[in-house]
């Protein structure tokens, strides 16, 4: 089973960024954990802080993967654009945000991509990956 992980905006500053809210782990030593885990699923990993740019990677991991995990970051809150990419593939998406989106400003309560998506995990911090793949893996 291949699946891709996808990353939005300022998620490559993870471990340094805001780390009250998002822990002090780089993401590619999480990766490394998860894919040491998980044998049975190949991990592709992704990051971008271009919105278009998630769209291609969106389309492209949709041919080649069985199942996408995706963290549009900022994006969630705001771009059509990424949650009509969401529906225009056959794959499942997973979305996930480290933090509890629903604890923190008005702002972030509207998730365009979330409802676009299979499910949403949040608040779970860096585990909410683990659990998107658990999900995928029964898919
Ligand atoms: C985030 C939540 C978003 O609201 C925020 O803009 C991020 C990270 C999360 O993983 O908790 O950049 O997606």
């Amino acid at each position: 089973m291949h699946f891709a992980i996808i990353n939005g905006p300022n998620l490559n500053l993870l471990g340094s960024r805001e780390k009250e809210i998002y822990g002090s782990e780089p993401f590619e030593s999480y990766l490394d954990m998860l894919a040491e885990q998980y044998p049975e699923a190949e991990i592709s990993y992704a990051q971008s802080n271009v919105e278009g740019e998630l769209v291609n990677l969106l389309q492209f991991f949709a041919e080649e993967c069985d199942g996408i995990i995706l963290n549009p970051a900022a994006y969630a809150h705001t771009s059509v654009a990424i949650a009509d990419a969401i529906r225009a593939i056959a794959v499942p998406v997973v979305e996930v945000h480290i933090s509890n989106i629903h604890a923190r400003e008005e702002y972030r309560q509207t998730l365009l991509s979330g409802a676009a998506s299979r499910g949403v995990i949040s608040g779970f911090g860096l585990d909410g990956y683990r659990l998107a793949l658990e999900y995928l893996l029964r898919e």
